[in-house]
Formats: structure tokens, sequence, C-alpha cells
């Protein structure tokens, strides 16, 4: 008798378990259904930004032979607000690696007629002019580079110059 009724309970149970289970795998299937449609979505989304992206990133290294963008707004300023309005545009102060990127960024500034900041020097590349980097006229602990030649100085930080940033690819 007693294991009559444990058999009933199990069989009521199993016939009240399986719906709810049936329920729920239809859930998650539709749930599941349309979380693989939506990555499909995404996915595509990515492949055409990273084109649209790329695109951009050989035209620019085809037109000036450099991996990075620089960029003015035009305006004038000391290091100080050169720094601060690059960090703002999510770029930085030029520090130009090689001598395509060098010229890339004397290019953009022969546009203007105008010499800018440089950040402080990185190892491997340097385009000093003869003489430089000079601490010789006292507070100049800044860099420019030269419109003309490309050549980099040694300057005041107050110095007024045209306000260029780097933004730099992958
Ligand atoms: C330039 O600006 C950034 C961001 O505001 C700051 O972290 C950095 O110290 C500044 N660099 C200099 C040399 O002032």
């Amino acid at each position: 008798m007693l294991l009559f009724l444990a058999f009933c309970a199990l069989v009521l149970g199993t016939s009240l378990a399986v719906p709810q289970q049936q329920q729920k795998e239809e859930c998650c299937h539709a749930e599941l259904q349309s979380l693989i449609e939506r990555q499909d979505y995404l996915t595509k989304q990515m492949k055409s930004l990273e084109t649209a992206f790329y695109t951009v990133h050989h035209a620019r290294s085809f037109g000036s032979g450099s991996e990075s963008l620089f960029v003015t707004n035009g305006h004038e300023g000391n290091f100080d607000t050169a720094n601060s309005t690059c960090a703002q545009a999510k770029g930085f102060i030029p520090s130009p690696a090689n001598e395509a990127e060098n010229n890339a960024l004397m290019k953009t500034l022969q546009r203007h007629n105008k010499e800018a900041y440089l950040s402080h020097v990185s190892a491997g590349y340097s385009n000093w002019a003869p003489g430089e980097p000079s601490s010789a006229k006292g507070a100049e602990s800044c860099v420019k580079i030269d419109d003309d030649d490309g050549k980099w100085r040694t300057t005041s930080c107050e110095e007024q110059l045209l306000i260029t940033c780097e933004f730099s690819f992958v």
C-alpha cells in the first residue's frame, strides 16, 4: 500500500512537473533565439564599424605615411592650454615617433604657418635642431616643432603656439 501511494505520488509529481518544464524550455528557447539574433546583429555592426574605421585609418596613412592623425583647432595657446585642450578631445600633445609622423605633423603646421608644442620626447626618434636641446636660455622646459623644417627646439611653456593634438589609431 505504501509502495502504491509512493508510486502515485511519483506519477502525479512527474505529470505536474512536465508541463512546467516544457514551458520553461519554450521561454528560454525563445530568449536564446533572440540573444543569438542580437549577437548576429551586433557582429554585423562591428564588422561594418571596423571596415569604416580601417578605411579612414588606411586613407590617413596613405596620405601622410603616418599611423597618427595630427589635428589643430586653429587656436593658439600656451602649453597647459594645449595640453588640456588635447586631453578634452581625447588626444594628446604630439609626440612624433618617426620621420613620417614628424613630416605629417609638419605639414599640418605648414597650412597655418605656425609652430606647435611637442610632448616630452619619446625614446628612439628625435629631430633636434643643431645645438638643441638647450637649457641655456633659462626656463625653457617645453619643446616645439618648427613648421618650416620640422626641427625641434626647446622653448618657454608660455609661448603662444598653434594648438595641435595627436590622435592615434589602434
Ligand atoms: C596634460 O593633461 C593631462 C590630462 O589632464 C594630465 O594628466 C597631464 O599631467 C598633463 N601634462 C602636463 C605635462 O601638464
